[in-house]
């Protein structure tokens, strides 16, 4: 039986692509193979936010080079934002068989199915909509995990679960930050329709999911490219009508562009969780204007306190950029006050690093190094205090947890404000809503027991 690896790193999208990938050579009739060296079947599926991610991408591709010379037989893809010119790329890399634009995993699957590995007769398992167990599946991790590439991410300290599914439901941005390479990678926003994401939330909740993430990159755009025009409320209370999905979020949103309807619709619709992801990049006004952010430091305050007003108790996770060109020892005390002040659940912190072809290449990257991994230091230090703070609030409440699997023998979930928490407990609570009392708190994950 043929065989498959999928290699991933990057953003939430990426790890619902490599899944989505996963799932279509499973159709196909390939398997996973133990090991990357045994497989048919190679998928990079690339990460070029950063420099650091970047390298981990051609890191790994060198290092197949051999693996093909032994096998040359075997199918190499480069999927995902590291391909940008792909003739460029071929010429580079005469030993990848295909070059594959993020997202594409219609292409990949049928680059696959042309390069003749497919088993002649897919070994399907009944049809998409019937026939499936409605038990759960056993959790298919990623062939490799996927961990940020900088900071500590309460994400990669447990294994993906088939309890919660990411489902993209926009590709692309059409926003302008100078930093970013991912507009220039993706492209302009192109929105699914409304019917083609309720009809997969409901084929995962058939599958066992019971939380679906609606994502992408500015997923508030949602729906305006759509004739006729909907917006990422109506899409909430479109999914909210799928039977067996418990929770729903969105990520991640644009401060320019969260509407007050959505808002609501958080208040409003039970299954919507309290969670917002919100990247601010920094408090100070200078810098925001360099970065092509479409907002102010006040603007942003004044959100937050808006979401506060609708949502009591809503978590805000945000992210960071420090060292952006420009960035002046009171420019990025302003960030650092920001912080202090709305007290965020999380914050995703990195430092600034030039991007290929995006218009912040042209500005002088005059923060040192050695500066820039000060300030970045100085973030998590205080995010570390602050959340700290935030969790250990909880201990002695009671609190519903949606259980993701089973780690080193304990049970591990998530709150509807998307903390962490493992619990002992006896039975299967996969899948299911768990009460529990809060008993420990970290900032990075809570530990609790069962109430009946
Ligand atoms: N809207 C997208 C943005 C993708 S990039 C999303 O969050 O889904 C994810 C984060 O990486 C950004 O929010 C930003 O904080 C960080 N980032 C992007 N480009 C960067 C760069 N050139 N250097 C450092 N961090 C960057
Ligand atoms: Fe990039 Fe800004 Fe869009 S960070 S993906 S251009 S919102």
């Amino acid at each position: 039986m043929p065989l498959y690896y999928v290699w991933n790193i990057g953003c939430q999208m990426n790890a619902a692509d490599a899944r989505r990938v996963e799932e279509g050579l499973e159709a196909m009739g390939f398997r996973r193979a133990p090991q990357i060296e045994q497989a048919d079947v190679i998928v990079l599926n690339t990460c070029v936010v950063r420099q650091s991610a970047e390298d981990r991408v051609w890191g790994r591709l060198h290092s197949l080079k051999p693996v093909k010379r032994r096998n040359p037989t075997a199918f190499l893809a480069l999927m995902g934002c590291a391909v940008g010119d792909p003739k460029a790329l071929a010429a580079q890399f005469p030993y990848v068989d295909a070059f594959i634009r993020p997202s594409d995993v219609e292409g990949l699957l049928r680059a696959v199915e042309q390069s003749g590995l497919a088993p002649a007769a897919p070994a399907r398992c009944g049809s998409e909509r019937s026939g499936e167990p409605r038990t759960l599946p056993q959790p298919v991790p990623l062939s490799e995990p996927c961990p940020s590439d900088e900071g500590e991410d309460s994400r990669a300290a447990v294994p993906p679960s088939p309890v919660s599914r990411g489902i993209t439901a926009i590709y692309g941005c059409n926003h302008r930050c100078t930093y970013c390479i991912v507009r220039l990678r993706r492209g302009g926003e192109t929105s699914r329709p409304v019917a083609d994401i309720v009809r997969e939330a409901c084929q995962t909740a058939e599958r066992g999911a019971r939380e679906v993430v609606l994502l992408g990159q500015n997923v508030d755009a949602y729906g305006r490219d759509l004739n006729p025009p909907q917006d990422l409320a109506d899409l909430l209370y479109a999914v909210h009508e799928v039977e067996g999905i418990y929770r729903i979020r969105f990520l991640t949103s644009h401060p320019g562009d969260l509407s007050p309807r959505v808002i609501q619709a958080v208040r409003d619709l039970p299954k919507v969780c309290e969670h917002f992801e919100l990247p601010v990049q920094s408090g100070d006004d200078g810098v925001l204007r360099r970065m092509g952010r479409t907002y102010t430091a006040a603007e942003y305050r004044a959100l937050v306190a808006a979401i506060r007003e609708a949502v009591p108790g809503a978590a805000i996770a945000t992210d960071i950029i420090v060292g952006f060109p420009g960035e002046t020892e009171e420019a990025f005390q302003n960030t650092y006050r920001l912080l202090e002040e709305i007290r965020f659940d999380a914050v995703h912190v990195a430092a600034y690093s030039v991007r290929p072809g995006t218009p912040a290449e042209r500005l002088p990257d005059d923060v040192p190094p050695d500066e820039k991994e000060r300030r970045r230091k100085a973030v998590d230090d205080l995010q570390k205090r602050i959340v700290g703070e935030i969790n250990r609030a909880l201990v002695g409440q009671a609190v519903e947890v949606l259980v993701e699997g089973q780690k080193k023998g304990r049970w591990f979930g998530r709150t509807r404000t998307n903390k962490l928490v493992f619990f002992e407990g006896a039975g299967d609570w996969l899948g299911r809503l768990a009460q529990v009392r809060i008993t420990w708190a970290g900032p990075w994950s809570l530990v609790g027991e069962v109430t009946p």
